[in-house]
């Protein structure tokens, strides 16, 4: 059986693998400034985020041209609440770079109907062409984006129930109360993600060891999401040493 085609990329700490990630994003925009990019949040990419505004200010990045679309949002909540996603990468990255708002993209968490608001977000990814490169994130419990783990998975961008675990995970932006931490979401689906033309995954720290290598090595099942980009043809792990401690070659 052939292996599969994911390309892992293995680093100290999750410093160095956010400053090796800003620097691609940054060639990768040198090469095409209309790129298409899909964004996480989460922790894992708030040093990406800290590498990329260093970049920009040392004048080495340029995202005038550029478009966004971001992975998720949580399901009833503003854009402008200050616990959104939205409110989240404005904090740490489209607050303190040149990307143009109209580029910014977004699922409304407070759209009146969220069925409308999923399909209009596909739309207007199809519009922009399609996402050139999506950077993905990943749950301790292989979710991607908010794609959970369950007997499915939905193709499309769509309304999701989040697990409790997730709720755990997402407490932070909710003064640490999980009761405060909405039940659903609006994320990119599966086929959302795989249609992206290529795709880097960044998983940092010990608590993501077993999700990694369960999307590497694993089967594909929608136990674990991130399985599936086992399917892709263009899809990178980018790994600190903790993260990537269960993969097979790191003595384990
Ligand atoms: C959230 C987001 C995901 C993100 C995941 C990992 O649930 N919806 O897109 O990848 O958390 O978060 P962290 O990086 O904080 O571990």
């Amino acid at each position: 059986m052939p292996a599969n085609r994911l390309i892992i990329r293995r680093f100290a700490s999750p410093n160095t693998a956010a400053k090796a990630l800003a620097r691609y994003l940054a060639r990768g925009l040198v090469a095409n400034p209309r790129l298409v990019l899909g964004l996480p949040t989460g922790r894992t990419p708030i040093p990406l985020y800290a590498a990329l505004v260093e970049l920009h200010r040392s004048g080495f990045i340029d995202f005038s041209r550029a478009s966004t679309f971001n992975l998720d949002e949580f399901l009833g909540l503003a854009p402008s609440d200050a616990r959104s996603y939205r409110t989240f990468m404005q904090r740490h990255l489209f607050g303190h770079i040149n990307l143009p708002a109209s580029r910014i993209h977004f699922l409304n968490g407070a759209a009146p109907d969220p069925r409308e608001e999923c399909a209009r977000y596909e739309r207007q990814i199809a519009r922009a062409g399609g996402l050139d490169l999506l950077v993905l994130g990943l749950g301790a419990n292989g979710h991607i984006g908010f794609n959970e783990p369950g007997q499915a998975l939905i193709a499309a961008t769509h309304s999701t129930r989040l697990t409790n675990r997730t709720r755990r995970a997402n407490a932070a932006l909710f003064g640490n109360r999980v009761a405060a931490v909405p039940r659903a979401g609006l994320s990119m689906g599966m086929g959302t993600i795989l249609h992206a033309r290529h795709i880097v995954l960044l998983a940092t720290g010990a608590a993501k060891a077993v999700a990694v290598r369960r999307l590497v090595h694993g089967p594909i099942t929608p136990d674990v999401p991130a399985s599936f980009l086992q399917l892709h043809r263009s899809v990178e792990v980018w790994v600190d040493a903790a993260a990537g401690l269960r993969l097979s070659g790191s003595g384990r």
